[in-house]
């Protein structure tokens, strides 16, 4: 005979069976809540769900409404001490009080669902690509720079998401430096009191996976390291939740030791079309003066230029993605002489293989964040066309020149030919055109106007104004 007990947790666990029926999870597996949910996507046709949840397990994954499994974990809760020699001297240990799980998208599978929540999938056929790029929320004591987070004109991020969303995208470039909040706001600043600091998971849910959660849901994401993910800074919560590879402790910037490894990544390819390919290199290391050729940070990023060289060749068109530009304008005072921009330590790794052209052969177009305004510009020379598209909510900066004098070179031998800049908030789409390799690039406004278009083929980008 049953006691009342064990009747009562029958009746339970026969309502658990049938709820997990309806919503496609089996009873053997965990149905746990997720903080978030987002598809990263990696390596050639390879992308990976993530889930980031509170509880002590990590929740299920139904396929193409298959039965549920668990997703395994990938870095566990923990309290990372503060690192020594951090890029802030008001520092904290950094809080990860969450579990990321997360689950190798398998091929062929067309959908996938995590604690009742449907997960982008990859696309079959990429035609409309967002980016976004330097989004945090500005908190730098060693600057006393403190962006008003909690104003969402001062701090836009949060629309800028919501607008890129609603562009419907089949892929999401973020092209480095989410995260910001590294010091804490001071009693004085009333637009970011409250804020969390430091760099654990309330800076980075903060930072990201609150304000982008419309266009974590619309699709999957490439993300590129920038210098705010190197493992002074923001570097465990890179690894934890968005570097695309498998998460180790040798590559976890948990220990400084290891920064000489960390700190650097190798270049990956990522199919667009059949003749296009993104190819992302991880700059998150280098300085703003040229390296000697004796320097280790060199020698890394030489031999990540050579692979980045045989990436090349697997497709006709390659598009270079690093954080920081290698051809770009500086921002000067209105009034001022422009001048040329670019990272002078990539400028010195790049030009000792290529002087002129800087890129290898095949890669026609290169897009890059760090600096907080939105620039195209295309050459009369072999220079594949450069894109600047920082403007996604962290502080502007100031603003680009809006003419270059006839003549101006962005590197020697590189004159400008067509240029076009914007010092607003706003962020990109890039569509690709026809069935061709050729691609339309719109700049838009934080709430989703268009602004700008660029028709980027055959390594150039000629840009138009668009009336408002
Ligand atoms: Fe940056």
């Amino acid at each position: 005979m049953f006691s009342t007990t064990s009747t009562r947790l029958t009746g339970v666990a026969l309502v658990s069976l049938l709820l997990a029926a309806c919503t496609d999870f089996s009873p053997l597996a965990p149905d746990v809540r997720a903080d978030s949910v987002y598809t990263v996507q990696a390596q050639g046709q390879s992308a990976v769900v993530r889930a980031l949840t509170r509880a002590s397990v990590c929740p299920a994954i139904a396929w193409d409404g298959g039965a549920a499994l668990p997703m395994q974990q990938r870095a566990a809760a923990a309290v990372a001490p503060l690192r020594a020699g951090g890029a802030q001297s008001d520092g904290k240990e950094a809080v990860f009080n969450v579990l990321t799980c997360e689950a190798a998208w398998p091929a062929g599978v067309l959908r996938a669902r995590v604690a009742g929540v449907e997960v982008p999938a990859p696309r079959q056929e990429i035609r409309r690509i967002v980016i976004i790029a330097d989004t945090g929320c500005r908190m730098k004591g060693s600057e006393n720079a403190f962006q008003a987070c909690n104003d969402a004109e001062k701090w836009p991020f949060a629309q800028v998401a919501a607008s890129a969303a609603a562009k419907k995208p089949d892929l999401v470039l973020h092209i480095g430096d989410v995260h910001y909040r590294e010091s804490p706001c001071p009693a004085d600043k009333a637009g970011c009191a409250n804020s969390p600091w430091g760099y654990g998971y309330d800076a980075w849910q903060a930072d990201l996976f609150k304000p982008a959660a419309p266009l974590l849901a619309a699709a999957p994401w490439v993300f590129v390291r920038g210098n705010h993910e190197s493992c002074a800074r923001a570097g465990q919560g890179w690894f934890r939740f968005i570097d695309s590879q498998p998460w180790s402790e040798a590559r976890s910037c948990n220990d400084p030791a290891r920064d000489g490894d960390a700190d650097y990544s190798a270049p990956y390819a990522v199919p667009l079309t059949a003749d296009t390919q993104l190819l992302i290199f991880d700059s998150s290391k280098t300085a703003g003066v040229a390296f000697s050729s004796t320097d280790a940070a060199f020698q890394k990023y030489s031999a990540q230029l050579q692979a980045v060289g045989q990436l090349a060749q697997q497709k006709p068109n390659s598009f270079f993605m690093s954080h920081h530009p290698l051809l770009s304008v500086a921002l000067v005072k209105e009034g001022k002489k422009p001048k040329p921009g670019g990272n002078e330590g990539l400028q010195s790794v790049f030009s000792a293989r290529f002087p002129q052209r800087l890129f290898p052969d095949g890669i026609s177009l290169a897009l890059h964040g760090h600096v907080h305004v939105f620039e195209s510009i295309s050459f009369k020379g072999a220079q594949p066309a450069s894109l600047v598209l920082g403007n996604s909510g962290s502080a502007n900066e100031g603003k680009p020149p809006q003419v270059l004098p006839p003549g101006f070179q962005a590197w020697a031998g590189a004159e400008v030919e067509d240029y076009a800049a914007r010092g607003d908030y706003g962020f990109a789409t890039l569509d690709r055109v026809g069935h061709s390799a050729d691609w339309l690039l719109t700049e838009y406004t934080v709430s989703g106007v268009a602004v700008l278009e660029c028709a980027i083929a055959s390594g150039k980008s000629r840009c138009k104004k668009l009336s408002p």
